[in-house]
């Protein structure tokens, strides 16, 4: 069968969230055959790269930009400063104790995020192209924007602000993202880019918005999605889909065992539908990148709640599922 890499040269690279199994055996076959790129899925994150302050652990990720580099495939650095998946000492003040809102904490918190990318982006240099610098930090929820995270809490914008001017000091070369889920919602891709707009006119270098895409059989509409790219053109920024997948459910009600084939069609149309939308714009998306290489390992089998979902291109048997050739076949 075609490899989709193929089918989609000429548009933008093509590709899969991965963890170290993914590099070897059959999947690494079906990974290196179709893709062209590969988003460590954790590998990159605060808690696997710095667990403890200054120490820095990068085994696994480093397989991983090996096998890229072996393979002809790039790397997308997934994620350098986010709220999740950040080890408790980060926010730990000098005694100690979590930290509260003073300028000392927010000197010590700025120094400790601006080690960490020292530590990590120094480490890959060139070999890592494009990072995504800071993940989810809009919540449309609060009149301005911004999540209230403990990087928020502390350090107000000055945390996005040195992790981009920090990035970018150490990799000058590398594309910098802002990434973030729901941009196909008005509500929230509007308060993702009024900071995008604010930040570029302070100077600070981001060069591109990424779109997670977590999708479903029924949502967003090809109308939404569009409207979500062309929100950013005036920006002048790249747009990358950054963890497409396609859930096989609608509500976090439903479980199957097993994929009903209804849902496998409309979840084909919906990939064939989008990844027309990423090609019509290809001269805004740069890359497009599904959030695992198969079926038999999803994060979304336990998020939002426990239950079999089947959200990627290839099933639990590695074979080519309606999805890929939604794809491939786009007729
Ligand atoms: C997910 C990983 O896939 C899981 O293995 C992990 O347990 C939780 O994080 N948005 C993101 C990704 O930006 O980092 C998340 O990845 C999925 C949602």
């Amino acid at each position: 069968i075609p490899s989709v890499r193929t089918v989609l040269a000429g548009h933008f690279p093509i590709g899969a969230a991965i963890s170290l199994p993914q590099t070897l055996g059959e999947h690494a076959r079906l990974l290196s055959k179709h893709f062209n790129s590969v988003t460590p899925g954790n590998a990159l994150k605060w808690d696997a790269t710095e667990p403890t302050e200054g120490t820095f652990r990068f085994a696994d990720a480093d397989a991983m930009v090996d096998f890229a580099r072996a393979n002809g495939m790039q790397v997308r650095g997934h994620t350098l400063v986010w709220h999740n998946q950040t080890p408790a000492w980060v926010f730990l003040d000098a005694n100690g104790q979590a930290m509260t809102p003073t300028a000392a904490n927010k000197t010590l918190l700025l120094s400790r995020l601006e080690a960490h990318i020292r530590g990590v982006v120094g480490h890959y240099g060139s070999d890592i192209a494009t990072w995504d610098v800071v993940n989810e930090v809009i919540d449309e929820n609060q009149s301005d924007g911004l999540r209230r995270s403990r990087w928020f809490e502390i350090a107000g914008l000055d945390y996005i602000r040195t992790a981009f001017r920090v990035t970018r000091q150490v990799a000058p070369d590398a594309k910098l993202y802002i990434n973030d889920y729901n941009t196909n919602v008005a509500a929230k891709r509007d308060k993702l880019y009024n900071l995008v707009s604010q930040l570029k006119a302070e100077g600070v270098p981001i060069d591109g918005v990424g779109h997670q895409m977590h999708v479903n059989v029924d949502w967003p509409s090809a109308a939404e999605t569009e409207a979500m790219i062309q929100k950013f053109v005036p920006l002048n920024v790249d747009q990358q889909v950054t963890e497409m997948d396609v859930s096989i459910y609608t509500n976090s009600g439903e479980s199957f065992p097993t994929p009903p084939r209804d849902r496998l069609i409309r979840q084909a149309y919906k990939y064939r539908d989008l990844f027309d939308v990423y090609k019509r714009y290809s001269s805004e998306i740069t890359s497009v990148t599904v959030w695992g290489l198969a079926d038999d390992d999803t994060w979304l089998d336990t998020f939002p709640v426990v239950r079999n979902d089947a959200p990627l291109l290839f099933d639990e048997q590695l074979q080519a599922k309606p999805a890929y050739w939604g794809i491939v076949d786009p007729t």
